[in-house]
């Protein structure tokens, strides 16, 4: 089943309780969160106090994509305030594995994040240690970029991966997602799909979130008839 993980970082922060509601009425299945920290990424963002806020907003799931260096020193932080997926990129931490153990450790699933020109070696010692494996198909750090066309042959690169392997991590997608691609990330092995300006940049979020839904949904059906 397609699942769609909205970002708030397209959201209108002063109504983002509301919005929050609203996707989660309309059929998402997690709020993700971009953490950035300036140094990992060049932008800055949210921290632990506002997972915290999303988390009383909202029963759903709540993903955090840890943007930020060293992030074995905020798992703590971000768990207790109320994430439930923690995902952390592999070049940001010395000890993916050690990272990843604390992830489990403080009651989170865990995911580790491929940016567009990290191979997926980086985490083939780890694939059956992790829950998910995010895919990044823009360079991390801003919304609204444009989907890079790559992507698609590393999904099914990395869905080979994890079959081969018996890994049972799900695929995640991150960057440029939106009706007009996502039928065929799906195609190609994504299950989860973030989308921050193809929900919370147009004008009735909840509205776009169902089509975005139904968008991937299609190519889901079609490909269980096959
Ligand atoms: C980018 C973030 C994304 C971002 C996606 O660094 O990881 O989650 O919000 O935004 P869109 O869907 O607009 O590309
Ligand atoms: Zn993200």
């Amino acid at each position: 089943m397609v699942e769609i993980a909205p970002s708030i970082l397209s959201a209108d922060f002063t109504r983002l309780g509301e919005q929050i509601a609203a996707i989660e009425h309309a059929g998402a299945a997690y709020v993700h969160v971009d953490v950035m920290d300036g140094h990992f990424v060049p932008n800055l963002t949210v921290g632990p106090f506002i997972v915290e806020s999303v988390r009383r907003a909202t029963q759903l799931p709540i993903d955090a994509h840890l943007m930020i260096e060293n992030p074995d020193n905020f798992i703590g932080a971000f768990a207790a305030a109320g994430a439930n997926l923690i995902s952390v990129h592999p070049e940001a931490t010395y000890h993916l594995h050690r990272t990843i153990s604390y992830i489990h450790q403080a009651g989170c699933r865990a995911g580790v994040v491929l940016n567009p020109a990290t191979p997926l070696a980086m985490i083939e010692e780890v694939v059956n240690d992790v829950d998910y494996v995010l895919v990044m198909s823009v360079n991390p750090g801003f919304g609204g970029q444009k989907f890079i066309p790559s992507t698609f042959e590393k999904l099914r690169r990395l869905r080979t991966l994890i079959q081969t392997s018996g890994s049972r991590a799900r695929i995640e997608i991150d960057g440029g997602i939106g009706i007009e691609n996502a039928a065929a990330v799906v195609a190609a092995g994504a299950e989860i799909l973030v989308a921050g300006s193809a929900v919370f940049g147009k004008p009735d979020p909840a509205k776009a979130l169902r089509e975005l839904l139904d968008a991937a949904s299609v190519q889901a059906s079609e490909r269980s008839l096959a």
